[in-house]
């Protein structure tokens, strides 16, 4: 087995490994990775993916990649064939993560590496990560089905309205994202919610691009003080499968919370996608984020797996 530079190779050498992640993604997050898969395969046939495949008698059976972000590298993917090949799986994952981590630490001007492992359960693949001195940050991706729970409406105080997301609401969501997150766990995860040109760059990623399904505006809302007419809550949604919802972002300001309003979004989001015949919503939420999981589980949220987030800062 060796592992090679990722340009190397051309969508055609990957694109059979892609097939099986697609089936791996469908099977253990009810998620359609087929856009992102494309995407994956666009950026091969340019040369400009920068990553490692793992090849065994001339095909790519495992590969990593990642982008860079500015000062930081983020690592989009990990994925190995689950084959009855002589070496075992782990092992190819982890060299390949440590050949990624390797290259991003060296890279001048990287001074921070972030991973996010949805597939992989936590603690899986966390040794390569925990050695280069990474935090781990275990996540719950959750799951609602639709049938099992009734629809429900939770009064609103007639001090607050619930409206469309609207793309007006670029620059006062990247606020309130912000805001929201001064201080929080997620911020130490992901640390573009700690300015607002990061914030807004996490809102185009989320609304323009297909990374984490595509944006579905209609499920998506806002919430807004009458009085003051300012925003003071938001719910992303994305589609992740025709018939599955996938909730990108939820937040409220800190001085508004634990007045249902959260409650009140999430039902937003949850009747949107009823009326369109959807069957299920998801999300992922850091486990240290008990409230959050509690207020998920109250609503009729299951835990479907806990996997990793990683964090590293040179
Ligand atoms: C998670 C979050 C969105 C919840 O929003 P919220 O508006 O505070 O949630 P709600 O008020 O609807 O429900 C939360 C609490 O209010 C209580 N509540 C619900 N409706 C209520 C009402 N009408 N009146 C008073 N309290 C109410 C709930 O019982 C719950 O109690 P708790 O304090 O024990 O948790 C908010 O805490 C937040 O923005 N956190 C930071 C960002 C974040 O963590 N987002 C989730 C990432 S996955």
């Amino acid at each position: 087995m060796e592992i090679l530079d990722l340009r190397h190779f051309s969508a055609a050498d990957l694109r059979p490994l892609l097939e099986e992640e697609i089936a791996t993604w469908a099977r253990l997050l009810a998620w359609d990775y087929a856009g992102a898969a494309e995407m994956i395969l666009r950026y091969m046939d340019a040369k400009i993916l920068p990553g490692y495949a793992a090849i065994e008698r001339g095909s790519v059976f495992g590969y990593s990649f990642f982008v860079y972000e500015q000062s930081k590298g983020v690592i989009g993917d990990l994925f190995v064939h689950d084959g009855g090949r002589s070496l075992n799986r782990r092992e190819v994952e982890e060299r390949l993560l440590t050949h990624v981590i390797e290259t991003l630490q060296q890279s001048p001007g990287i001074h921070r590496i972030e991973a996010q492992l949805l597939a992989h359960d936590a603690g899986e693949v966390a040794r390569p990560f925990l050695e280069q001195g990474f935090s781990r940050h275990p996540r719950v991706f959750m799951n609602y089905e639709m049938a099992r729970h009734p629809q429900t409406a939770p009064p609103l105080a007639p001090e607050f309205e619930i409206r469309p997301w609207s793309e007006e609401q670029y620059q006062a969501a990247a606020a309130l994202i912000t805001n929201a997150y001064r201080g929080h766990v997620d911020s130490e995860i992901n640390d573009q919610y700690r300015t607002l040109s990061g914030s807004l760059r996490f809102l185009n990623n989320i609304v323009r691009f297909p990374g984490c399904g595509t944006f579905d505006a209609h499920g998506s809302f806002v919430v807004f003080q009458r009085r003051t007419r300012t925003l003071i809550g938001l719910i992303l949604c994305s589609q992740v499968r025709p018939d599955v919802g996938h909730i990108t972002q939820v937040c409220i300001l800190p001085e508004y919370r634990s007045a249902g309003l959260g409650v009140a979004l999430l039902a937003a989001t949850t009747r949107s996608l009823r009326e369109r015949r959807f069957g299920a919503i998801s999300l992922t939420v850091t486990q240290a984020n008990d409230r959050a999981i509690a207020l998920y589980e109250r609503i009729g949220f299951d835990s479907v797996r806990i996997f990793d987030a990683f964090v590293w800062e040179g």
